[in-house]
Order: C-alpha cells, then structure tokens, then sequence
C-alpha cells in the first residue's frame, strides 16, 4: 500500500509547525550526540558504576511480605501499598495512596476482568498478593543497566514520538509509525494493541505503545505505556514482550522505566509493571491484545493507567505540579517504535508485515479513544489522528474507520526487518 493511497483513502492531512520542528530537531541533535557518547561508553559497568547500581538497587527494593518465582525466573514481591518505592520521591512525601480513581472512564467497568486471553493470565494463577499489598516486579541489576541504556539512547523522547514534525529529516537510529493526536487539551486515551514477538538482535528494541504528553515544550512531561521486545544486555537470554510504563518530566531529566525510579503509585495486587507478557498473536492465526487506558481523574489531576480495564496504578498529579500536565495532556500518540545501533540492519516492527495486510497479519491498535472532558470519550476524527512515518520506506501506517466497535477507530502499522539508515 503505498503512502498516497492511504492519504487518499483517509483523507491525512499534514500541518507543519515550523517553530516547534526547530526545537524537535535541536533535541534529537543532543540525544545523537549524547548517543554517541553513550555507545563509546557502554559494554560493561566499571566496578564504581557496578556499587552505585547495587545501591541503587537496594533502595528500590522494598521489603517483602511475599515473593514469588515464576517459571520464567522473574521474582515478583507483595510490598506494603504504604511503603512502596514511589514515597520515596521527595514530592511524595505527603502523598495519601489513592485506592482508586474518583472518576472513571465510563469502559473501565469493574475491577474483576476476567478475560479468556489476558497476556497476564499466567500471572494470575501463580500469584497471590495479601491484601493491602501491591504487586512489584523485582528489580534486577540487568533491569537497572537496561533502563538507563534505554534512556540514553533517548527511547523515549516524548517529543520525538508525540508531536508534529517533518519526517523526511529524521536520521537517527529510531524508527516510528504512529497517529499522533493533537496539539490539542485532553485528559486521556485508550487504546488495544495486539502483541507480538519480534525478532531482534541483542542491541535492538522494537515495541508498541500509546503516550501522552503536555505542558510547556521546554518542559515537556509525558507518559509511555505498551509492550516491548529489548533482550538483555548484558546476559544471554531469549526475546521477550514485556509490559512496560515511562514517565518523563522536563524533558525526560526526571523520570524512568516502570518502577526504576519512585514516582509510580501501584494499588493492583495482581498486575505489575514490566512483566513477561504471553503468548502472542499468531500470522494469520490467534490474535492476542492488552487493552490499555491512560487517563486523569479529574478530581485531582493523578493520571492512571488501567490495564484490561482495571486499574494498575497512577501517576501523581504532584509529580508534575507546575507543569500543565497536572492539569491535562496535549499530544497523544499510538502506534510502534524500533531501535537500531546504525551499525545494525533495523529490526522487525509490529508483526514483521505491512499495514495493508490487514487485520491477523499486520499489528494493529484498535479502539483508540480520547477522553475530552468529564465523562466525555470521543473517537478522533480521521483527519485529527495525523499518520507519523520516520521513515516510509521500512514502517508504514493505514489507519482510518475499520467498522464497528472496537475497529471503530483502527491504525495498522509495522514493517519487515532490514532498513538502513533510512
Ligand atoms: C509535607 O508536609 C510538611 C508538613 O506539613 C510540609 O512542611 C512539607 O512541605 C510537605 N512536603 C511536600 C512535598 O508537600
Ligand atoms: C466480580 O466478580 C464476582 C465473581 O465473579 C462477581 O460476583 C462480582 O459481581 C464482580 N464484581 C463486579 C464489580 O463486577
Ligand atoms: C518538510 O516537508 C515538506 C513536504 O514534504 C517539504 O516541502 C519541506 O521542505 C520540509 N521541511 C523541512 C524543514 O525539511
Ligand atoms: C491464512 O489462513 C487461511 C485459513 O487457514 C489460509 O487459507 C490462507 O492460505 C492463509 N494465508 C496465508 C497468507 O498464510
């Protein structure tokens, strides 16, 4: 399917905001650089980078009232809800746990889901967190490492994934197709992502997610939830899809993955962040999906993230008081995104297919909402979801109305392995 046929058939239509695009290209020339940098520096930690991770470690790990072992080696722990990480954060101190939202996006029904193919299902059945427990997935030295190389290489970037900006000059090593919604004021999302295994090498990253972000573009927050597929670094071990959450706050100098760093409230005794996600969807075969929401509670500004439909925990309004995110979100963006070292052929995004083959075959998001006020959810117009191709080469979009409910709103996207520095 060619790029035309999809603006025709939908209509896209391209704005550009030249002043904006100056500050996007200004960042991406620091992650480059800061990349560069990075990639000298990285193999192994020194023995001094090796203590400071151990301390690290430590002061994340809080004590356990139970754990678990899965077959797969992940250890989960019930930690007091009181006494997780996030109250460690300096603007948590006061903090009282919200047990839950005090508005609720009308789809986000009850709190006991069950669903024949929930991903976590696994989980579910080996688990079993006391009450006022939280479930955490427990920090590894490797998860440690792995968190920090993935923010220096700047795979995050809230600004490089959410917003408007000419794709044709993108030349660095990520790679996304997404809908991009906005600039506009909103105060949530939703959206079901099928899941799959993508093959990549041990330097790649290739995943799935939806975003939001806002406030100030010198002092953007943002908030990343999807699946992931990013071998370790540093141990041999096979290709994974884990769940995985970023929060970031001016611009991305505060902020991490899952739970690397306090800020994240879990209240979910049964869905931790960064867990194995299984199985996948099958080519032309079984399809299996997470259906996720980000939204705000109105009430006090928190932004929770709900994983089939129940609520796994929240984000603080107070972590990003002063900057407008607390308040609403102004970019939101759906779709997938790879990473390659430029010495590396990039990898397979989504399902490895083009977004024309359609529904079994490529990766979809479907069900993508906006949540535009108190109890106001919208689907976006065709014309406001904005297709986002860095590089339309290898990655495609095809998105539009795909019928019914929840094809209501549909993007397909992805790409087959072997891009170079396009
Ligand atoms: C927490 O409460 C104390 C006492 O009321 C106050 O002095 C402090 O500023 C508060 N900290 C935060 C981060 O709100
Ligand atoms: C939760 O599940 C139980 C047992 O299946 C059911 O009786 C109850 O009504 C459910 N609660 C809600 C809020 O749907
Ligand atoms: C952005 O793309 C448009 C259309 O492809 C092109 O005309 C314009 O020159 C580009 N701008 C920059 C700064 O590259
Ligand atoms: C998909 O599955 C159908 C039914 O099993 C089969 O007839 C068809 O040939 C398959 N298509 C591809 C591309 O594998």
């Amino acid at each position: 399917m060619q790029k035309k046929d999809i603006r025709a058939t939908f209509g896209e239509s391209m704005a550009s905001f030249n002043n904006f695009l100056l500050l996007v290209l200004l960042t991406f020339t620091l992650i480059l650089v800061t990349e560069a940098a990075q990639e000298r520096r990285r193999a192994i930690p020194s023995e001094a980078e090796k203590k400071q991770l151990e301390r690290q470690l430590k002061a994340i790990n809080k004590p356990a009232i139970k754990s678990f072992k899965t077959k797969q080696g992940d250890i989960f722990d019930c930690i007091n809800i009181h006494k997780q990480l996030a109250f460690d954060h300096h603007l948590l101190k006061n903090h009282s746990v919200q047990l839950k939202p005090k508005n609720v996006p009308e789809w986000i029904t009850s709190n006991n889901i069950s669903w024949e193919a929930d991903p976590l299902q696994y989980l579910q059945e080996e688990i079993n967190c006391p009450d006022g427990t939280v479930i955490v997935k427990r920090t590894t030295m490797q998860d440690l490492m792995h968190a920090q190389r993935l923010k220096s290489i700047g795979f995050s970037g809230p600004r490089n994934f959410l917003t408007e900006r000419n794709n044709t000059d993108v030349t660095g090593p990520h790679y996304a197709a997404t809908v991009n919604f906005g600039p506009s004021n909103f105060y949530g999302v939703k959206g079901h992502l099928n899941l799959w295994d993508p093959q990549v090498s041990q330097d790649q990253f290739s995943g799935a997610f939806m975003a939001v972000a806002g406030g100030p573009k010198e002092r953007d927050s943002s908030i990343f939830v999807g699946w992931m597929v990013s071998p370790s670094l540093y141990e041999i071990s096979q290709d994974h899809v884990h769940l995985y959450t970023y929060w970031g706050k001016d611009n991305d100098k505060f902020g991490c993955y899952d739970i690397t760093c306090p800020g994240f409230v879990q209240v979910s005794k049964t869905i931790p962040l960064g867990a194995l996600l299984q199985p996948v969807s099958v080519y032309n075969g079984t399809q299996y999906e997470i259906r996720l929401s980000l939204y705000q509670d109105l009430a006090n500004g928190d932004w929770w993230f709900a994983y089939n439909d129940e609520n796994v925990g929240y984000w603080p309004a107070s972590l990003f008081l002063d900057s407008g995110f607390d308040k609403r979100a102004n970019y939101a963006a759906w779709g997938g995104q790879v990473y390659s070292p430029v010495t590396e052929k990039a990898p397979v995004m989504g399902s490895g297919h083009c977004p024309g083959e359609g529904l079994s075959k490529a990766a979809y998001v479907n069900s993508i909402k906006v949540i535009t006020g108190f109890k106001k959810v919208i689907d976006p117009e065709i014309n406001r979801l904005k297709a986002r191709e860095t590089s339309s080469k290898c990655y495609r979009t095809l998105y539009g109305n795909g019928g019914k409910e929840p094809w209501l709103r549909t993007l397909y996207y992805g790409g087959p392995a072997g891009c170079i520095g396009a």
